[in-house]
């Protein structure tokens, strides 16, 4: 079964690609996945802290004795663990990774602004990444700035970012914008040759005992693939970019949905944190059971056959469909 994809211009064996997560942070780690049948890696995000934390310290270092000391950096950016280590370190990684597999590097770039990106984007192309993805990962949460200014802050960003390097350029995004659909075009007008659809955004939490506000990551499950589903059957076919489902892809079942929904490859987070490398072993194996079954000859004959361009009922993806839902829901109780 030929299961070969197109994304972001790299040809891939298969449409599964680990998303960054630190799954991907070892060499060890890449190695299992590369040798489990991953078709590309994103690595972890270098995040914008990460850059502003090297600049200050640099700069403290240079007005020591002044009004600033070196130590005084310490308390503005979370400590850097072994998952947020320095931009150095970021850059060996990214070269040992490349060293290490045959398959795909893709880097990542995580912020909300564009500040030291465009430089550390030329660098991440230097040190070799096939394709960078862009995380704008942006909470808006200031009361005095309107949608319009936001979305001009995203994709300034992205201009920002494409005028700095030639590799290929994905962004992550959330599904949060009044016109889904609108942003997703003027991203790639903005120079993303991918959206990566989307950003699960981190909720944190209250614990009662302590009254604090607590970081609680909690690992996706496959019943959050839907939203990315829907947007995938809503832009398949209508916006001049590659598309990657991430966020709730678990099973064999998930890809093939988000492929027929129209998606050229699938992320995987939560499920390999869970499960290991060897589920991906698993997925492909199901999903060549599912398409020989069928009769496919090849993934891409199945791809975007469900997407609302060629679906027969266009509707199903929008609001006539919800009437429907709870009437079917209604009847079955
Ligand atoms: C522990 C953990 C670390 C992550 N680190 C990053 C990161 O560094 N950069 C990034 O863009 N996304 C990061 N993500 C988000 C994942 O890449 C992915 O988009 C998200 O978890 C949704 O996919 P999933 O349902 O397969 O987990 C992280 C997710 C987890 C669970």
């Amino acid at each position: 079964m030929n299961l070969a994809t197109n994304y972001l211009g790299l040809e891939l064996a298969n449409p599964i690609v680990p998303s960054a997560s630190p799954m991907t942070l070892s060499v060890d780690s890449l190695r299992q996945l590369e040798a489990a049948g991953a078709a590309a890696v994103v690595l972890p995000s270098l995040f914008e802290e990460q850059i502003e934390h090297e600049a200050m310290a640099v700069h403290a270092a240079l007005n020591f004795g002044t009004d600033m000391s070196a130590e005084s950096t310490d308390g503005y950016f979370p400590e850097m663990d072994d998952y947020n280590t320095g931009a150095g370190d970021y850059l060996d990684r990214l070269r040992t990774a490349k060293e290490a597999l045959s398959i795909p590097v893709i880097a990542s770039l995580n912020g909300s602004s564009a500040g030291g990106w465009t430089l550390y984007a030329r660098i991440i192309e230097e040190a070799g990444a096939d394709a960078l993805e862009l995380n704008i990962y942006l909470i808006a949460a200031d009361a005095e700035r309107g949608s319009a200014q936001v979305e001009e802050e995203y994709l300034h960003l992205v201009e920002a970012v494409r005028k700095s390097v030639s590799i290929p350029l994905s962004v992550k995004v959330g599904p949060y914008f009044s016109s889904t659909a609108n942003m997703a075009n003027r991203l790639v007008s903005a120079g993303a040759d991918g959206l990566v659809l989307f950003n699960r955004f981190y909720q944190p939490d209250i614990d009662l005992d302590t009254l604090t506000v607590v970081p609680n990551l909690v690992l996706s499950t496959s019943d959050e693939m839907r939203l990315v589903l829907r947007w995938m059957a809503l832009l398949h076919g209508r916006i001049d970019a590659s598309l990657a489902a991430t966020t709730g892809v678990h099973s064999a079942e998930d890809v093939l949905k988000l492929i027929l929904a129209g998606a050229d490859v699938t992320m995987m987070g939560s499920a390999l944190l869970k499960y290991g490398p060897e589920l991906i072993t698993t997925i492909l194996s199901e999903m060549i059971d599912w398409l020989t079954a069928r009769e496919y000859m090849s993934l891409d004959q199945a791809r975007g056959s469900l997407s609302q361009e060629s679906s027969p009922d266009p509707s199903a993806f929008e609001r006539s469909n919800y009437m429907h839902a709870l009437v079917e829901y209604a009847s079955k109780r």
